[in-house]
């Protein structure tokens, strides 16, 4: 039973780039933990597919080492890996030649149980893997595919693998996938708005000033050298994980908790972006400097070539709707930056009139701080008297009523986003997945950014590793009167 409330059995899970680093690092660990805690059917089988020639008992192998090096400390000698390994089998397949998936078919054998694909490939294979697919008869109405990003590079590329996908799976088949939607504090902001009364009265231009979402990272490039320097952090990371978060952060109160109510809801957000001007954004590249104290190469070193690909974005976004008229949503992701946080910072407004002024009372507006990743926490700062028998006037000062969700949820398994999707694909739930008007919607927005930073000549500009990015991100926000939550 899926949380949807419809049970959609499937008897088999197919991993296309069984070998890759996906794999190794998410998906089998994510899967093991599911089997371990008996989430998934005693029955299930799992096949691996990829271009390596590797038999069963090879692919097992791989996986148990994979297992040992990306296991979570508390997941390991439970005692569950063999009967996991013995779940697990393999066929070699060049998804380029559609005669290798008759084969792969008759390894899958009956798929009358149904059938869950989870299709992470390079987007030059996207086409062939569907043709083949569907010419081995692995698409049927109890199959249903994962998708793993990249899905296109812009909107035109996108709709050519969606109209593929489109030939041989019904949308309510395709599940695409954000892993940001996969994890537990991104899904907790529904909770926070909509399971609370105190925020949504105040959620709106009544009451919130702006609105910050930072994701950034301490990592550079991670040796995906190809990948990344024809994508740049808009379509890395601007396209997808942040206008979800920013769709979840800006949505009206879904009917209900089903696919299509929070997906309408997201979509409305998202159509209603307004097109983003050449000085609401700064494209930036990270040079020579030191993370977390340790000397780190510019990105055209680790690339080893001149490069006009942007490690950094920071934009400042309008949705025009009637609930965020003049709300500005500043957004700024990048690599290589001071250090790792995912965060949505609500800024709300100051109260109308100070009464503490005339006695020397400084007030600051309230703010609302939903930290995602590396910690978990809920932090509102409110304004407090500091304690005294305020002889020379009152003085306030903020201080923070914090909700620790790691402490509060101590017992609970901290969970791996991909396992919650790949439970969500096995049973056949699409709420986390993303439907391909809110990608169509993501793209428009993001193709026009891309038009105006080249009808403008934007090139990226540089800022040292293990900064915030470019100075002109902090112009940015400052001209208005507003500083990043730093
Ligand atoms: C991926 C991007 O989608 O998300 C990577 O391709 C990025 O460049 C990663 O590092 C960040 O994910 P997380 O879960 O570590 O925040």
């Amino acid at each position: 039973m899926n949380s949807a409330g419809v049970s959609t059995p499937c008897s088999a899970l197919l991993l296309f780039g069984a070998t890759g680093d996906l794999a190794k690092r998410m998906l089998l660990p994510s899967i093991f933990a599911l089997h371990e805690d008996g989430l998934i059917a005693a029955d299930l089988r799992i096949v691996g597919t990829a271009r390596s020639e590797l038999s069963d008992e090879e692919y097992r192998s791989l996986a148990e080492e994979a297992l040992a090096e990306y296991l979570p400390d508390d997941r390991r000698g439970n005692g569950q890996l063999q009967t996991f390994l013995d779940r697990l089998s393999y066929h070699p397949l060049d998804a380029s030649q559609a005669d290798g998936f008759g084969g792969l078919a008759e390894k899958l054998g009956d798929i009358s149980g149904g059938l869950s694909i989870f299709l992470s490939t390079a987007p030059s294979l996207f086409e062939a893997t569907i043709e083949g697919l569907k010419s081995a008869g692995l698409t049927g109405k109890n199959v249903r595919i994962g998708l793993e990003k990249p899905l296109g590079n812009n909107l035109a590329t996108s709709d050519v693998i969606n109209d593929a996908v489109a030939e041989a799976y019904s949308e309510e088949q395709t599940f695409r996938i954000d892993h940001y939607l996969g994890k537990e504090t991104v899904q907790n902001l529904m909770a926070l708005r909509f399971a609370n009364m105190m925020f949504e009265p105040l959620w709106n231009s009544g009451g919130i000033d702006h609105i910050e979402i930072t994701v950034s990272e301490t990592v550079g490039l991670e040796g995906r050298h190809g990948f990344y320097d024809d994508t740049g952090a808009l379509r890395d990371m601007v396209q997808n994980h942040m206008l979800q978060l920013l769709a979840l952060t800006a949505m009206e109160a879904p009917a209900n908790l089903d696919a299509t109510s929070v997906r309408d809801e997201k979509v409305k957000v998202l159509r209603s972006l307004r097109p983003v001007t050449a000085d609401e954004m700064v494209r930036g590249q990270y040079g020579d400097g030191a993370v977390k104290g340790e000397a780190v190469n510019g990105y055209t070193d680790d690339l080893d070539q001149v490069s006009g690909t942007e490690t950094f974005v920071a934009i400042k976004a309008h949705i025009d709707n009637w609930r965020w008229k003049d709300v500005p949503f500043y957004l700024r992701t990048g690599k290589r930056l001071s250090e790792r946080r995912s965060e949505i910072v609500i800024q709300f407004k100051s109260v109308p009139h100070n009464i503490f002024a005339e006695r020397g009372g400084k007030l600051h507006a309230n703010k609302l701080v939903i930290r995602l990743q590396p910690e978990e926490y809920v932090r509102l700062q409110v304004m407090a008297k500091e304690p005294g028998l305020d002889r020379d006037g009152v003085t306030l000062r903020d201080v923070p009523l914090d909700l620790s969700l790691s402490q509060a949820f101590s017992k609970s398994r901290n969970r791996i986003a991909y396992e919650r999707l790949l439970l969500d694909l096995i049973e056949g739930d699409p709420t986390l997945f993303v439907r391909r008007d809110e990608v169509e919607a993501q793209w428009r927005w993001v193709d026009a950014i891309r038009e105006v930073w080249d009808e403008n000549d934007m090139k990226p500009k540089p800022y040292g590793s293990g900064s915030w990015g470019p100075s002109a991100a902090i112009a940015l926000t400052e001209r208005d009167g507003v500083s990043w939550h730093e």
